[in-house]
């Protein structure tokens, strides 16, 4: 089997110079999504139908660093003519063509493995993944005489009682090869939008006699597509409440889901507590019993220690967080280390970025920063170590093991006597 992917299409709708498939979901792109659940379910190398933006989309595919094929479509005549475009590289394919749109980034992983099993079970000849939904309004709707699949009908060439129909085309088929090819040589564009529709295609096989099935097994938030802006929010919104359920089922409260922002991958331990108005991106890991907000962001790379509190206007990036360190006010924390249980005083900046690198802030467990303390890294503080509030601490500086550094810039004043 093999999987094209199609990623050629203007995204009018968005009204961006950006291809629509690049918009970014939590940081990544639409494309990246559908890559990932590509090959999730095993395929290694997909073809990618390229068009607008062309030059933008293979950069992005090359930088990704995964194996693909790219195959132009040069004009954009519709998805029937982005699969006419493939032909050519699909000339050695035997067996079955998964396709699948590059705007449908919400179908999961074992929705497709189900698809893909039904498919052969049936032995049909083309199979299209449709979903139930409450408002099918902009999709092709799924045409059945009985139960069997007759066509699919796109929405500005349905009639008023064709729209009725609730069950919906995801854009994803599995077609048999030869009986593809064969349907493909008879499409033609006279319809609402002059188009060549990968749609008639099933319509083309029905007719002449072949096996042609619809499998409803898409959940209908799944099948949401990204044709407009507000339907990348939507995607955003779903995404969002998928990743905070799993979070909720190992544990985590969240004091308000709605107004909570969680990437896709986010790793959180159990008896955390997340308050509102966090943004929780793409690579971020938070261990148990954690105080995260409201108003955190963490970014990526952040890396929260058990029973940590990160406060309110706290941003932490490429950090490690050590356990139950306090950083509860009005914090920058970029490019640091901070061991176990150092109290990190409100308003504490770490000046990471001298204009040409990223610099490292060191410091180490049970020490006590001083509200308002600026590290301009690279700094280094040993365990047990203070700053004064308003200390700023210049680059270079390495405080001592008990010793406290207070004072603008600051200056040593000294190591504490005892213990
Ligand atoms: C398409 C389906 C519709 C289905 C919906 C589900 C057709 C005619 N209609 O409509 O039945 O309900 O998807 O998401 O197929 N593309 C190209 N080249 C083109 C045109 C499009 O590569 O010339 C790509 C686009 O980049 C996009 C995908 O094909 O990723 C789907 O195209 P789009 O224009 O979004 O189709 P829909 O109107 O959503
Ligand atoms: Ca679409």
């Amino acid at each position: 089997m093999e999987a094209l992917i199609l990623a050629a299409g203007k995204g009018t709708r968005m009204r961006s110079e950006i291809p629509k498939v690049l918009h970014p979901i939590f940081g990544r792109p639409v494309l990246e999504y559908v890559l990932a659940a590509v090959g999730s379910v095993g395929f290694r190398k997909p073809r990618v139908v390229v068009g607008s933006g062309a030059a933008e989309v293979k950069k992005f595919l090359k930088e990704r660093g995964k194996p693909f094929a790219a195959v132009a479509q040069n004009e954009q005549r519709g998805t029937g003519h982005a699969v006419m475009c493939a032909r050519q590289s699909l000339k050695d394919v035997k067996g079955d063509l998964l396709i699948w749109p590059g705007d449908m980034p919400l179908l999961k992983r074992e929705t497709i493995a189900a698809f893909i099993q039904e498919h052969r079970k049936a032995d049909a000849a083309a199979s299209v993944l449709s979903a139930e939904v409450t408002d099918p309004a902009g999709y092709g709707r799924i045409i059945r005489r009985g139960s069997r699949v007759t066509g699919i009908r796109e929405e500005l060439d349905a009639s008023d009682s064709e729209r009725q129909i609730s069950e919906i085309n995801t854009g994803v088929y599995l077609f048999r090869m030869d009986a593809l090819l064969g349907a493909l040589k008879n499409l033609r564009s006279e319809n609402a939008k002059n188009e060549f529709y990968l749609t008639d295609t099933i319509e083309l096989l029905a007719q002449s006699g072949h096996c042609v099935a619809a499998f409803a097994l898409a959940a209908g938030e799944e099948s949401q597509g990204i044709n407009s802006r507000r339907d990348l929010a939507l995607a955003v919104k779903i995404m969002n409440e998928r990743e905070i359920r799993r979070h909720q089922e190992n544990g985590v409260t969240f004091m308000a889901p709605e107004q909570t922002f969680v990437a896709p991958g986010v790793v959180i331990g159990p008896d955390t507590v997340i308050y509102p108005w966090s943004f929780l991106e793409s690579g971020v890991k938070i261990g148990r019993g954690c105080e995260i907000g409201p108003f955190a962001k963490l970014r990526k790379g952040a890396v929260i220690g058990d029973g940590a509190v990160i406060g309110s206007f706290v941003e932490v990036t490429r950090t490690k967080v050590g356990k139950k360190v306090m950083a509860k006010h009005l914090s920058y924390l970029g490019d640091a280390v901070i061991g176990d249980g150092t109290n990190i005083g409100a308003g504490t900046i770490t000046a990471n970025f001298d204009g040409k690198r990223k610099n490292v802030t060191r410091i180490g467990r049970d020490v006590l920063v001083g509200s308002d303390t600026v590290f301009v890294a690279p700094v280094n503080l040993a365990d047990g170590a203070r700053t004064g509030a308003g200390a700023v601490v210049t680059r270079g500086s390495r405080v001592k093991k008990g010793e406290t550094f207070a004072g603008v810039p600051a200056r040593s004043l000294g190591r504490k006597r005892s213990s």
